[in-house]
């Protein structure tokens, strides 16, 4: 039985997948600075069915690490991620951490270290990589349905600032996402897309943005965007934009491949897939339900076991990842080598804007990378 602890209250949404599999892992301790939010997600945790007990909770982070849990949920303000991670890592404890893994380059860097000297797991809690339609169209990718994929796009528009403030006050948001320039919430845009591209990687990004437009007191450019060179050649476009007035679509995706191309709807509506066959050569001419394919969902979605869980699903599926990867102590498909990556396109967006578009290199994220590769150079 795995016991974990969760720091940050959102971090408590694991309770319901966690109901389903007690046998395997169980909530025995919260952390959370402010009293008031402490004791509703402890009772949270309880209401989700994950535990007969209230979890033991915690105002010091430091203090629940010396308990006897053997894993942290962080889901803490982004700025503080790594410095948990590490601590935790340091602990002993295996880690499953919010987007993004860090705040700047050093720091994916002091993470990935500190991952290894701890040989623990660290899994990225990149829940978008979860969703069904995500998971189906990866599968049609792999059986070679949309034939080589060559161009995917991402786009995450969702109007955050009201979550800038909260009773008045500035919110870390404030600062971290909204507050400094570039591309710098773009994993959920971009996990997604990447895993269409399996064993390729970015390799540099450019930016571009649009200036700031509507009335709030924010660094963060109304709309950026990013295209993503990979190691390939194919090509990553993304879209951030967390300010414009317009309705939320936080999960756009577009795939394009030689036999044909998939995209999530813009203006509601299913996803749509149009492909070629054997049988129909100019099939790609014609949009397709993508529900059409729901018998190539991989089998434990069939199952529909975490259909109640957030994100369609998907916040089951990432908490059953990391369950197995600590039982079978195996590096998760998630792990902090994409976290990195795809939190570095955050951090070089940031360089790029403020370079006038200049292209940005990507490290070469990788187990045991040479020292020389992990200082950065302009
Ligand atoms: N994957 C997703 O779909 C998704 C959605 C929303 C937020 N997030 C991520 O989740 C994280 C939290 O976001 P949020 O919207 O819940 O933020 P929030 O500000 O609403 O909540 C953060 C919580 O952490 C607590 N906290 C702050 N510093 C702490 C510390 N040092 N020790 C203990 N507790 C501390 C705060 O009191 C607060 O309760 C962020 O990294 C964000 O990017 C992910």
């Amino acid at each position: 039985m795995i016991k974990i602890g969760i720091v940050g209250a959102r971090g408590v949404y694991i309770a319901g997948a966690l109901a389903s599999m007690p046998e395997r892992a169980k909530i025995t301790a919260v952390c959370d600075i402010d009293e008031g939010v402490l004791k509703r997600s402890c009772e949270r945790v309880l209401e989700l069915g994950a535990n007969s007990e209230l979890p033991k909770a915690y105002r010091i982070y430091e203090d629940m690490l010396s308990s006897d849990i053997d894993a942290v949920v962080i889901s803490t303000p982004m700025q503080c991620h790594v410095p948990q991670a590490m601590l935790a890592l340091a602990a002993g404890k295996h880690v499953m951490c919010e987007v993004t893994a860090g705040v700047t380059m050093d720091e994916l860097f002091w993470l990935i270290d500190s991952v290894e000297e701890s040989g623990k797991i660290f899994m990225y809690a990149e829940n978008y990589c979860y969703m069904p339609e995500v998971q189906l169209v990866r599968k049609l990718v792999k059986q070679g349905m949309l034939g080589d994929i060559y161009y995917g796009e991402g786009e995450y528009t969702h109007d955050c600032t009201s979550l800038c403030f909260h009773e008045g006050k500035k919110t870390w948001r404030h600062y971290w996402q909204m507050g400094t320039r570039g591309a710098f919430y773009p994993t959920h845009s971009l996990g997604p897309v990447m895993q269409c591209f399996d064993n390729d990687r970015i390799v540099s990004i450019a930016s571009f943005s649009s200036g700031n437009h509507n009335p709030y007191d924010l660094r963060n450019d109304d709309v950026t965007q990013t295209l993503c060179q990979l190691a390939s050649g194919k090509l990553v476009k993304v879209r951030v934009d967390t300010v414009s007035p317009r309705p939320h679509l936080m999960n756009y995706y577009q795939i394009q491949g030689t036999k044909g191309c998939f995209e999530m709807p813009r203006l509601g509506g299913e996803a749509k897939i149009a492909i070629s066959t054997d049988e129909d050569p100019r099939g790609f001419e014609k949009w397709r339900p993508l529900s059409d394919f729901n018998d190539f969902l991989p089998e434990r979605y069939r199952k529909n076991e975490g259909i109640n869980a957030g994100h369609g699903g998907g916040d089951y599926y990432i908490v059953w990842d990391f369950i197995e990867a600590m039982e079978k102590n195996v590096l998760p498909e998630l792990n902090v080598y994409k976290a990195a990556e795809w939190t570095a396109v955050a951090l070089l967006s940031q360089l790029s804007v403020t370079n006038h578009g200049r292209v940005m290199d990507m490290p070469n994220f990788r187990a045991k990378m040479p020292w020389e590769e992990k200082k950065i150079t302009l």
